[in-house]
Order: structure tokens, then sequence, then C-alpha cells
């Protein structure tokens, strides 16, 4: 019997793993140019970080961790998330601009877009409070979702107040939430005392509140300065935005600022490519000094979903036939000059036909094959487009040119 996969994740194999790791090497190459380094953090972590994180009164926290007593008799559990972790990693770092990508675990009901086991690519930008890096990060996202080709992605937005205003909205929300509790699930009953803007998060009962008050009517002198700020930036930035109000995020820990990449061809439930925020209190929330910061994280099963059935490219761009085991010294001497010529570049290991050589490298989906055979004393080689089915036969010290 097969032993499958667990229930809720994924094996990604070729060809849509090529896929993954095209989005990936963009992902890299575009953080580097916006200025931010990588970090890499444990995938287990003390409980403790992400309750008193993300927080303890968040679906992720209370229903979603995958936690365990380990030998030592300590409470780890796999991340959920990757801010905590990377900001408690940079609380005493001088370099502040971050990025990161992996899988991260969440005990969710499995469907398309919803993994137990997903990836994020995520940035954290951390140590100011300047608006402009809010649009900069906010920036960052979309141009990425742009670059990939993800269609129908808005980027919407929201100030969710700090802790000076906040209070004051909540007071306004919960008397406007007792007004209807009957109307609400026991979960949201049980949040209108203790975290009343879940409610508005929840996936039942959050659609039905649309003339429930919302912080931005709230804010303070100093939080709405700084969302006009964030908005003037986008506006210069030329990124579009839609204000959502009542959009607040699923973690405890944005002030200010929340925002969410929102792909219109999914469903509902999964249409939600990323998010973040601001996050000024956390580092004090898990036991830190003072770190101001700003982040975002975005799905990369829900990008891939989002983007629609692609055709992977090919993963070579040729591939090396040798017509007898005699010569394969002369054809590995190529294929090494190939590869570090920075072509992709692969060949049969195996005694096999010319035939099945040549079958190998159309499975393998190479443009272009080079033979090696009885030329090569003349110091050539047999050259094949595998697209229009040409045959040239050319000068090795030519090949590069042929390839490019
Ligand atoms: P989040 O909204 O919980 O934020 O997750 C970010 C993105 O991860 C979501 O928009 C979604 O695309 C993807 N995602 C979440 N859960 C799943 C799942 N079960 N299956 C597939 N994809 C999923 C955060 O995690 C914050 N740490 C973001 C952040 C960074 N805020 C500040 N800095």
């Amino acid at each position: 019997m097969t032993i499958r996969a667990p229930k809720g994740t994924d094996d990604i194999v070729a060809p849509t793993s090529r896929i993954w790791r095209r989005l990936l090497r963009v992902w890299d190459e575009l953080t580097e140019r916006y200025g931010y380094d990588v970090v890499f953090t444990p995938l287990f972590e003390a409980t403790e970080l992400f309750a008193r994180g993300s927080g303890e009164d968040t679906e992720i926290v209370q229903k979603q961790m995958y936690t365990f007593i380990d030998k030592g008799g300590r409470s780890l559990t796999l991340r959920p998330e990757g801010t905590p972790s990377v900001v408690r990693a940079h609380q005493h770092a001088d370099f502040h601009k971050v990025a990161y990508w992996g899988p991260m675990f969440r005990y969710e009901r499995p469907q398309a877009g919803r993994r137990r086991q997903f990836y994020q690519l995520g940035v954290e930008y951390l140590g100011t409070g300047s608006p402009i890096s809010d649009a900069e990060v906010i920036d960052l996202g979309h141009r990425y979702l742009q670059d990939v080709g993800v269609p129908d992605v808005n980027v919407a937005l929201n100030s969710i107040g700090d802790p000076e205003c906040r209070p004051t909205y909540q007071r306004a929300l919960r008397a406007y939430l007792r007004a209807r509790e009957d109307q609400l699930c026991e979960d949201s009953r049980a949040r209108i005392d203790t975290n009343p803007m879940r409610v508005l998060d929840c996936k039942v009962c959050g659609p039905l509140l649309t003339d429930a008050p919302t912080p931005v009517e709230y804010l303070c002198e100093a939080c709405t300065l700084h969302y006009e700020q964030v908005k003037a930036e986008l506006a210069g930035l030329g990124v579009p935005f839609v204000e959502e109000p009542h959009l607040v995020r699923g973690l405890d820990y944005y002030t200010r600022t929340a925002f969410e990449y929102v792909a219109t061809r999914l469903d509902a439930a999964q249409n939600a490519v990323g998010g973040g925020g601001r996050y000024d209190g956390l580092s004090e929330a898990i036991g830190g000094p003072p770190l101001e910061g700003v982040g975002l994280a975005l799905g990369l099963d829900r990008i891939v979903l989002a983007m629609g059935p692609q055709k992977a490219a090919p993963a070579l761009d040729v591939f090396v036939v040798v017509t007898t085991r005699a010569l394969w010294p002369s054809a590995r001497g190529l294929v090494a000059d190939l590869r570090r010529g920075g072509y992709r570049v692969d060949y049969e290991p195996e005694d096999r036909s010319v035939k099945a050589q040549f079958k190998a490298a159309s499975r393998r989906g190479a443009g272009k094959v080079l033979v090696v055979g009885d030329e090569w004393k003349a110091g050539k080689v047999a050259a094949r487009d595998m697209v229009t089915g040409e045959q040239w036969e050319i000068p090795i010290e030519e090949v590069s040119e042929w390839l490019a």
C-alpha cells in the first residue's frame, strides 16, 4: 500500500514545480531590487511565540496550530506564519528589510487554496513607522503579482487605528454588536467583550454586519495623518487601491495600516492571495524592545491557482545525444562546457539507442539537441531544432552561438 501525503498537503512535482521555481526566482530578484535581505527562521517555535505574537484570541492560535510536546517536555508549534519569528530574529539587528519564503502550517479544513501546509512569500520592513514604508511594502506585493501575471487583483486598504484610538472604536463596535447579539454565532458572541474586531472577520457573521461602525471613523489625529500619507504615497507610486472600511485581518498584532490583495477570479472564501499591515507593538508583545514594522505575506498556492492553467516553460535548453559510448568522454566535456556557459543541459546516462535518446530529449521538453557522433573527429556536431525538425552540422566552437 502506498502512503499518501497527509490530508491538506501536496507533493508539488514537475511540471507544476517548474512554475513554482519561476515564482520563487522572481520573488528573490524583486525583493533584492527593493533592497531586502533574506532571512531563514525555524519551522517550529515555542508555542508561546504565536500565542503572544499572533494573538491568543485568533482563529489561528485557538484552532489551527500544530502543537506538540517534544522529548524534552517543551510545547512547540509548527509555524502558522512567519512574522513573529522574523521580528524576534531582528530585535537586535541593524539591518531591517528582510524577505523570506517557505512552508507554513495551519490545521484548516482543506480545499483548493486552503491547505494545511502552504507556502508564503513575505517581507518585513522593520525599524521605521514612516508611511513611506507601508506604501513600499504594498507596492512590492502589487508589483510581484503584476510581474508573475496574476490577473484581476484588487488592493484592499484600511486603517484600524492604534492603542490610542482603538478603545473608543471598540466601545462603539461593542454597543453595535450587543444590539445584534441574537444574530451572531456562538464564537462571535463570546468575542464581543474580549475582541470585538474579530467578529467582523468571522466568516459567518462578518458579511451580515455591513453597517457596523468602521475603525476609520474613530482614528486619532496621528493615525488619520498616517493613513492619509499612505494613500498619497500609493497614489504617487501609481498603485491602485480600494478603501475597505470593514477590512480587519485574522491576526491581532496589526496597528494602523491593514491590506489585502484580492484575486477576484477566485472563490470569495479563498480569494486573498496576500495580506499584511503594520504591527508596531508586536516586538514588545513577544518580550522584546520597541520595534516598529510593516510587512506582507503572499500565498504561493493561491497565486498559482489565480494564475489559471499555465504551460510550464521547458526545463532544458539543450539535450546532448551520443551515437556510441566510445564518444561519451567527448560528450561529457561538451555538457560540462555548456553548463559552465550558463545553459541548461542534460543527457541520457544509460547506454541507449540514438532514437531512445531523442525520445528522452523531447520528453524533457528540450528545444534543441546536439549529437556527438562521427563528425566529432572533424570538430563538428549535428544540431537539431526540435521544433522545426531542421538539422545542421556545425563546428563545435559555434555551438554557443547556435544556442543563443
Ligand atoms: P495571513 O493573511 O494569515 O497573513 O496570510 C497571508 C496569505 O497566506 C493569505 O493571504 C493567503 O494567500 C495565504 N494563506 C493563509 N492561509 C493559507 C492556507 N491555509 N492555505 C493556503 N494559503 C494560505 C500572515 O500570515 C501575516 N504573517 C502577513 C504579514 C506579514 N503581516 C505582516 N507581515
